[in-house]
This record gives C-alpha cells, sequence and structure tokens, in this order.
C-alpha cells in the first residue's frame, strides 16, 4: 500500500490538477470532498491534507467548511487558495476582501529558510486569483512569502506542520509550484516516493486476480484508449479468462475496426467483433434529430451487447473502463446534461453478473496511457485523441446513410493525414458532414454536392476549448485534396468557434 495524500475539494476549478501534481512527484492521492468525516480521514490514514481553492469567502454563513480538528490531526496540512483562507480562519486568524485583488501571474518573495521554499531563490512567480486574503495571522504562524499587495501570500505553523498558500502551485503559470507541491510532500509530510506505475500494474493485476479467481469475465470494448488498456491489463492477469466484445457500428473512423482488432491479435483474449453497420443504419434511418441518434445508438449498442453475452453464459464478471476522471464525476455532478452522452460504460441493470471489475478506476487519463505502453500498445494507438461513443454518428449532421458515412470516413482520413503531415497541434481534430449542399461546377458541369466543415480544437479539459489556428497553407491543401479525392463533396469550411457557446462536436 503506497502513501496518500489527501485532496480535499472546495470547489475550485484545479482539483484534479493538483492531484495530478502530486503523483507526479511519486506520492499517491485522492480527492475527497472537503467535508469529509474525521473517522474517514483517520481509516485512510493520509501523510498530508492539501486543501483545494473555491469560489466562496470563508467569512460567509454558506461557504463550505471541514471539520476544524482536522488541523489538529497531527497530520500536515497544505491550504491552496480558499483552502489558505479556510486554514488561517478555522484556527483563528481572519479573512478580509482584498483592498487590491489579485490576478495571474505575480511576482512573491518567498523566505526559504521555510521547508516549502527550502533550495528556492527569493524571487519566484505565483499565480493569483483572489479576492479575499488572510489580514490577521493565527497565533503561531508566520508570512513565509509576499507579493506587493498581498502580505500573507504564504503562510506556516511550523510545528504543527499547518502550510498554506494564497497562489496556485498547480498551474504552469506558477513555474517552481511543483518544486512547492514536493517540498511539502518530502520535507513536511516525509513522503518517500512509493508510487509509481510500474508497482502499479503488478498490484492491479494481483488485485484483478483476487477478485476474479478463474471466473470469467466479460468487457465491451470501444477501442478507446480507456477500454483497450483495461482489456490489455485483464489479458495479462487472467489470460484465457477474457472475453472482449467490440461492437462495430460501422461509425468508426476510417479503418479503426480493423486497427482495434489488431492491436488485440496478439493478446491471449477472446476476441469478438461483431459487425453490426447494418443493424446500426437500419436503425438511425429517417433520424435527423441529434438527441434522437445518440439515443437509438446507446440503446442498439446495450442490445446488440446483451446478446452476445447471452452465448457466454459461463460468464460472472463485467469489466468497464471506468477512470478517476468518471469516479470524481459521477459523485459530484450537478451539471445539466448537453448531450446525452453515450459510453460502454452504461450496461443496464437487466445484465446479471457477480461482480464489477473496474482496474483503471484509480488512475488519471495520462497515467492510463502510460500503462497502456508498458502493456504493450503502440504509442499511436495509446495516444489517440478522444472519440465519442456514438462516433461519426455525430458528425453526420441530418439522417446518416452508408453513403454519406462514406463521404465522411473519407474527408475525415485525408484531414487527419495532412494535420500530421503539416505538425499541426491540436487536442482533438476531425471533419464533420454538412446537411448543405451547394453548387459548384467541375469543367463545364454543375455540381450539387455536400460541405464538408473541419474542427481542430486546442483544450486541457474537454469542457471549454479554442479553435486552432490552422495555417491558410495546410488549409488549402486540405480543401483542394479533399473537393477532388473525396466523391460527393463540393465545399470546405473551418469551423472558428470556441466553446462555448459551440460545443466540440457538432452534435
Ligand atoms: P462536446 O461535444 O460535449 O464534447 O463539447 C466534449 C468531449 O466529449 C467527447 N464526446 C463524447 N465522448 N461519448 C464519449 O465518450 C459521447 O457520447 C461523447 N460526445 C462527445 C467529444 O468528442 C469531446 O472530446
Amino acid at each position: 500500500m503506497s502513501q496518500t495524500v489527501l485532496i480535499l475539494d472546495f470547489g475550485g476549478q484545479y482539483k484534479e490538477l493538483i492531484a495530478r501534481r502530486v503523483r507526479e512527484c511519486k506520492v499517491y492521492s485522492e480527492i475527497k470532498p472537503g467535508d469529509i468525516a474525521i473517522d474517514e480521514i483517520r481509516k485512510i490514514n493520509p501523510i498530508g491534507i492539501i486543501l483545494t481553492g473555491g469560489p466562496n469567502s470563508v467569512y460567509l454563513e454558506d461557504s463550505l467548511h471541514c471539520d476544524k480538528e482536522l488541523f489538529s490531526l497531527g497530520i500536515p496540512v497544505l491550504g491552496i487558495c480558499y483552502g489558505t483562507q479556510l486554514l488561517a480562519f478555522s484556527v483563528g486568524g481572519t479573512v478580509s476582501p482584498c483592498p487590491v485583488s489579485e490576478y495571474g501571474k505575480t511576482k512573491m518573495r518567498v523566505d526559504n529558510t521555510s521547508a516549502l521554499y527550502s533550495g528556492m531563490e527569493t524571487e519566484q512567480i505565483g499565480l493569483m486569483s483572489h479576492t479575499d486574503q488572510i489580514t490577521v495571522l493565527p497565533e503561531g504562524f508566520r508570512s513565509i512569502a509576499s507579493t506587493e499587495y498581498c502580505p500573507n501570500a504564504s503562510i506556516e505553523n511550523k510545528k504543527r506542520k499547518l502550510y498554506g498558500v494564497q497562489f496556485h502551485p498547480e498551474v504552469e503559470s506558477t513555474p517552481n509550484g511543483t518544486e512547492i507541491i514536493r517540498n511539502f510532500l518530502y520535507n513536511v509530510c516525509g513522503a518517500v516516493g512509493d508510487y509509481d506505475l510500474k508497482n502499479l500494474e503488478a498490484k492491479l493485476i494481483e488485485d484483478v486476480r483476487k477478485k476474479v479467481k478463474d471466473e470469467h469475465v466479460l468487457l465491451a470494448l470501444s477501442g478507446g484508449v480507456d477500454s483497450s488498456v483495461c482489456a490489455a491489463l485483464l489479458s495479462k492477469a487472467i489470460p484465457g479468462q477474457l472475453h472482449c466484445v467490440f461492437v462495430d457500428h460501422g461509425l468508426m473512423r476510417k479503418n479503426e475496426g480493423d486497427e482495434v482488432e489488431k492491436a488485440f491479435s496478439n493478446k491471449n483474449l477472446h476476441f469478438i467483433r461483431v459487425n453490426a453497420k447494418d443493424r446500426f443504419l437500419m436503425a438511425l434511418k429517417g433520424i435527423t434529430s441529434p438527441e434522437q441518434k445518440r439515443k437509438i445508438i446507446g440503446r442498439e449498442f446495450v442490445k446488440v451487447f446483451e446478446e452476445e453475452s447471452k452465448k457466454l453464459p459461463h460468464v460472472k464478471f463485467l469489466a468497464q473502463g471506468t477512470i478517476y476522471p468518471d469516479v470524481i464525476e459521477s459523485g459530484n455532478s450537478k451539471a445539466a446534461t448537453i448531450k446525452s452522452h453515450h459510453n460502454v460504460g452504461g450496461l443496464p441493470e437487466s445484465m446479471k453478473f457477480k461482480g464489477l471489475v473496474e482496474p483503471l478506476r484509480s488512475l488519471f487519463k495520462d497515467e492510463v496511457r502510460i500503462l497502456g505502453r508498458q502493456l504493450g500498445l503502440t504509442k499511436e494507438y495509446v495516444d489517440r485523441q478522444p472519440f465519442p461513443g456514438p462516433g461519426l454518428g455525430v458528425r453526420i449532421i441530418g439522417e446518416i446513410t452508408e453513403e454519406k458515412l462514406e463521404i465522411l470516413q473519407n474527408a475525415d482520413y485525408i484531414f487527419r493525414y495532412e494535420m500530421k503531415k503539416h505538425r499541426i497541434k491540436a487536442d482533438q481534430f476531425f471533419a464533420v458532414l454538412t446537411d448543405t449542399r451547394s453548387v459548384g461546377v467541375v469543367g463545364d458541369f454543375r455540381t450539387y454536392d455536400y460541405t464538408v466543415a473541419l474542427r481542430a480544437v486546442k483544450t486541457s479539459d474537454f469542457m471549454t476549448c479554442e479553435y486552432v489556428p490552422v495555417p491558410h497553407k495546410a488549409l488549402g491543401v486540405m480543401s483542394s485534396r479533399i473537393v477532388n479525392e473525396v466523391c460527393g463533396v463540393g465545399r470546405v469550411v473551418y469551423d472558428i468557434t470556441g466553446k462555448p457557446p459551440a460545443t466540440i462536436e457538432w452534435e
């Protein structure tokens, strides 16, 4: 069992980033709600606790607080932004609105005799974003960093191992932020750095074996990174006991179904590819509403999967590629449904299994990719960009037909090829087949063909995004290749909308 650092969530945007930074420092981290019970903390027995930022003011009645006993457990605490204000407020300090609010990269002077800044220059940059600050320090505390307008930009009570930073060490705009987190972990919490993915792989395999024993396991393999890494891990953990059902709904990118099959051909598992394109196209015939399309694809997927699972009555466990952000999200989600996302995870209760196997539940996406590489999946495979469960079904506007599917697959293939060739960096990029046809001229003939839209975005969380300014020269090449090589396309446009207000996918 690795040492654990608890991240307590007070509603800030960066909780996942904090947890990832801690793991990058080779210390295991877990995120829990800010008002977690003290007994639960004792059970987890963390070597340190980090309090996240949050949108409220600690002195307001409805702001989220933690149990004050947390500060007397003898466990080191690091408060970040709202977290530092909460720490100070809870142990007798005063927090008030700032005379001058600070936003953005801010110069700080730090006291490098403190364990938090040990080995660092006294001049540092920190990302500030606050309208409140600590105005009177609690007893036993001292200031260990200041900015022009914030005298207590960082605080310390060495004896009680309580620390706070008003700035955000977890973001890239604080250049030495990871160093500060590492100092907290190693100089204050006594971390030994026992979290690494090599050891974790062995532990995950052992856990699966303990749970599953000699029973058989069924996995819905979508071809996405999470379910693929899950399959690779399980085939190593329980060779010969894993059955992967890959429902090829025909809405994959060009050649993708074959690529998925190839990636698993040398693994020790029972790979079942169901070619269900005709069935999906039939169910989608005449449907134009985006939500209806999503629902039909989801429903049909479950039906096919159920049918296949009935052919394997000896299977007792269901495996899913659930990862840590899914766990955090489902625990705290109050967000409105913008689109009904379809993932292979959402299987019906009616399917009776003895248990669920979710070996990636504690991992972030980047860790899943590293594990995938460790398990022998190729870099191209694990580094693929996200692809929605309903596939090209939500990238064909209007009714989905076989002809439109082929047009989009070919246009998308060229676009992705040229993006790579021109070395254009984007987190997600794809083509969309709009339902608009327009008039053109080829030779002496009038044409009336579809318009393809190209979309490339930069994003870190997929909650918001900016469009990528693809150079016009590259766009020119893409456009000319698509209209010349893909029959049925007469015009190409580039989508320059950010999210919000547009979503990343068109439907
Ligand atoms: P939107 O379009 O909501 O997309 O801005 C955000 C991210 O989610 C992906 N996406 C999906 N992923 N099932 C998925 O697993 C889905 O149904 C789905 N719909 C959208 C989208 O590609 C983008 O990365």
